[in-house]
């Protein structure tokens, strides 16, 4: 074990309901070995600025149950610069800090690659309603935004079972379909649209007209967002090619809010105390990830690599660096990813039939 007597604790990137269950459960586990947490305060910025605080045992108590995150979160563009990350480092350094644990996403994990390389030993935490970290199963926050859209489509459903319409309901996953796939499934959607897989939007509109001639009254259209307002526009071609009245929903932020599900609280925790026992054993630069049933770790190069390869962003020139073996293993990789979210897809269109 390494020889650490303080860490400090931030969450970065859109906020995620279950952050603060892995706050306190860095902060309990890490008390557990005599070791101090420092609570980093609006994200990399709090770095930056010096708005740390010690964090006691009684300063995370009945925080597991709230959404938001006490920490407060920000993006920052600052910690982008040489010069925003030497403050940053330095303020740490001014506080004792020995190592870092940051919650967030894509972002927060370049960050936390910063601090490593330059001497500060970090480690992420996925933490995201949008579940788009793709080296991981799972990222924090994802189950209770799909409980919150499901909340919401339910009673979408009761207005247009009333009315006779179609909703079609944006959702938040910025590029990715996770959140609409799932909470599509789960509220019987007629047919969920996502960025990841092309959208037949002509056998959308038959499946409509067939559903609304079979009897039903009610139907529900569930739209990823990252397409600018196409979910808006295809609002008006339903109702146009249609005949069904359609309205249209965006459910925004609220996605982000309220209290975290058992998922959410037990992931984060077990996520959160994981990071804790690695940070201490002297690993650096790695992300906590969700394998099956596994609290596993990843290089966070590693784990970027991946999620760049999956999203189609690497380059021909960091393809051809990769090993031959590195390469296979990270293409059957994103391949694994691929064919879970197209079985899910296809499962939804099974069910909507
Ligand atoms: O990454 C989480 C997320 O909520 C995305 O789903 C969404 O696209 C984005 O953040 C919204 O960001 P902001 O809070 O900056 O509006």
């Amino acid at each position: 074990m390494e020889n650490f007597k303080r860490i400090g604790v931030l969450t970065s990137g859109g906020d995620a309901p279950g952050m603060n269950a892995a706050i306190r459960a860095i902060v309990r586990a890490a008390l557990d070995r005599n070791v101090e947490v420092v609570g980093i305060y609006d994200g990399y910025s709090g770095m930056i600025n010096d708005h740390m605080e010690l964090l006691s045992s009684g300063d995370v108590s009945n925080i597991i149950s709230h959404g938001g995150t006490i920490l407060y979160s920000a993006r920052c563009d600052e910690f982008r610069y040489e010069e925003g990350m030497q403050k940053a480092i330095a303020n740490c350094k001014k506080h004792d800090i020995d190592g870092v644990v940051a919650i967030g996403g894509d972002g927060t994990f370049r960050g936390a690659t910063d601090l490593s390389n330059r001497g500060l030993p970090t480690i992420g935490v996925p933490g995201s309603i949008d579940n788009d970290i793709t080296a991981s199963d799972y990222s924090v926050g994802f189950d209770t935004a799909m409980n919150t859209v499901i909340t919401m489509c339910d009673a979408l459903r009761d207005t247009c079972e009333s009315h006779a319409r179609c909703n079609v309901v944006e959702v938040m996953g910025r590029t990715a379909g996770h959140i609409a796939l799932r909470s599509g499934i789960a509220s019987g959607a007629s047919a969920v649209c996502i960025n990841e897989i092309p959208f037949d939007e002509d056998s959308c509109i038959q499946r409509l007209i067939k559903e609304r001639n079979n009897g039903k009254r009610s139907m529900l259209v569930l739209v990823a967002e990252g397409n600018g307002d196409f979910a808006e526009q295809l609002t008006k071609r339903i109702e146009e090619k249609t005949g069904i009245e359609a309205r249209f929903t965006r459910l925004g932020h609220i996605q982000r809010g309220g209290s975290p599900t058992l998922e959410d609280r037990f992931i984060a925790t077990q996520m959160g105390a994981k990071a804790v026992e690695c940070l201490l054993a002297g690993q650096s630069n790695v992300v906590v990830c969700k394998r099956g049933n596994d609290i596993v770790t990843y290089d966070i190069n590693y784990a970027q690599n991946i999620d760049r390869m999956y999203k189609k962003k690497l380059t021909e020139e960091q393809i051809a660096a990769l090993s031959p073996d590195m390469r296979t293993e990270m293409e059957a990789f994103c391949q694994m990813r691929r064919e879970q979210l197209e079985a899910l897809y296809n499962l939804a269109y099974e069910v909507a039939r």
